[in-house]
């Protein structure tokens, strides 16, 4: 078997979710469990938050009908609102909460025939300008779904651009917005992502919706997971499946970027790009063998990458490799790749076996 899996611990998902709703005492909270819960299996995950998460939010009716599957109770909202006008029956015969973000979509749900009225969260767009209704139009709307037979609950949501950047101005420029349309009679009020939970307790709300940190990353740059009490949920684990010896002079991988400026020792591990790590990521990128950190040397390749040893003489074929985890956190291992944690997390791929732990 390929020495290579994803070791996604249930119990770390289970204490972050706590920290979040510790974050925000009182308030509900939806465990955002879209893209296959960041790339950590979303069946897995909605089962160990069985009975304790309030609620779960997802992207699309897909992702809604697994959690359904799973828990036949639980809130689940529909973040991007339905695509097309038939969804709106089933995600009533879901049971879902949906988000409705335009007036194509408000229009849509007007017409539509349900089974059952849904909960709708209006979204307020309050300055990301990516989805929801300016405010103006956002009280027109109101005016037109309060009441009609297609709604249960009016909810009022809107999601922040930089709350991940503390004390960006349109923090506050977005917020005011939200506070605005408080006036109009809403139901329920959700604001805050993880970044807003952990340092805009103003931004909470009714209801909270935590995503990458009930995975153990950081939303911020400069403030790491541990910091904020986190456990990292997955290790991306290998093992070294050669090693060599290389003479000063000669290169290492697909390009021959990498080139030895003295006589090294290459070791060469069971992952690469088609399993999700970065193929941008640079040489001198660290990278755990036997819990100590070495630089990776030169390219990265579909199913390999390579390691410099030269300062780890004991390594050899067969000892474990982290490409991040409890030793290197993903966010580390992002920032040197000039990426996001998020990005990591969310592709890595089918091929690569997860393995829960309880
Ligand atoms: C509307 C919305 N709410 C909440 C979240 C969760 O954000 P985070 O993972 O930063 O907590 C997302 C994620 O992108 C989102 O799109």
């Amino acid at each position: 078997m390929r020495p290579l899996i994803a070791a996604i611990d249930l119990s770390a998902i289970r204490h972050n979710y706590a920290v979040a709703k510790r974050c925000a005492p009182g308030r509900e909270a939806f465990a955002v469990v879209k893209a296959n819960a960041y790339g950590h299996g979303v069946r897995e995950v909605v089962s160990v938050l069985h009975g304790e998460a309030d609620g779960f939010a997802v992207a699309c009716l897909e992702e809604a009908a697994e959690v359904r599957a799973l828990d036949d109770q639980t809130r689940i909202l529909l973040l991007e609102g339905c695509f097309e006008a038939v969804e709106y029956q089933l995600a009533a015969q879901l049971g879902l909460d949906v988000v409705v973000q335009g007036s194509e979509q408000a229009a849509a749900l007007l017409a539509a025939p349900l089974s059952r009225p849904l909960n709708v969260w209006l979204k307020l767009d309050s300055g990301m300008h990516r989805l929801g209704f300016g405010e103006d139009e956002l009280r027109h709307c109101h005016a037109r779904l309060k009441g009609a037979p297609q709604v249960a609950e009016l909810n009022l949501i809107s999601h922040f651009a930089c709350a991940d950047l503390r004390g960006h101005e349109l923090n506050e420029r977005q917020l005011e917005s939200f506070l605005g349309l408080l006036e109009l009679d809403f139901d329920r009020r959700s604001l805050a992502n993880s970044a807003a939970i952990l340092t805009m307790p103003a931004a909470h709300m009714d209801w909270v919706r935590p995503g990458i940190m009930l995975y153990g990353a950081s939303p911020f740059a400069d403030i790491s997971a541990h910091e904020l009490g986190l456990k990292p949920a997955m290790s991306l684990s290998a093992k070294l499946i050669a090693v060599r010896e290389v003479a000063m002079g000669e290169s290492v991988g697909y390009g021959a970027t990498w080139e030895a400026a003295r006589p090294s020792r290459i070791g060469t591990v069971s992952c690469g790009y088609a399993d999700g790590y970065p193929r941008h990521a640079p040489s001198g990128t660290p990278v755990i063998v036997n819990g100590q950190r070495v630089p990776l040397a030169g390219r990265v390749s579909m199913d390999m990458l390579a390691v410099d040893l030269t300062d780890l003489p004991s390594a050899v074929v067969g000892d474990p490799v982290e490409l991040w985890g409890a030793q290197l956190p993903v966010d580390e291992l992002a920032a040197a790749c000039g990426t996001i944690g998020y990005e990591l997390l969310t592709k890595v791929t089918a091929r690569v076996p997860r393995r829960y732990l309880a």
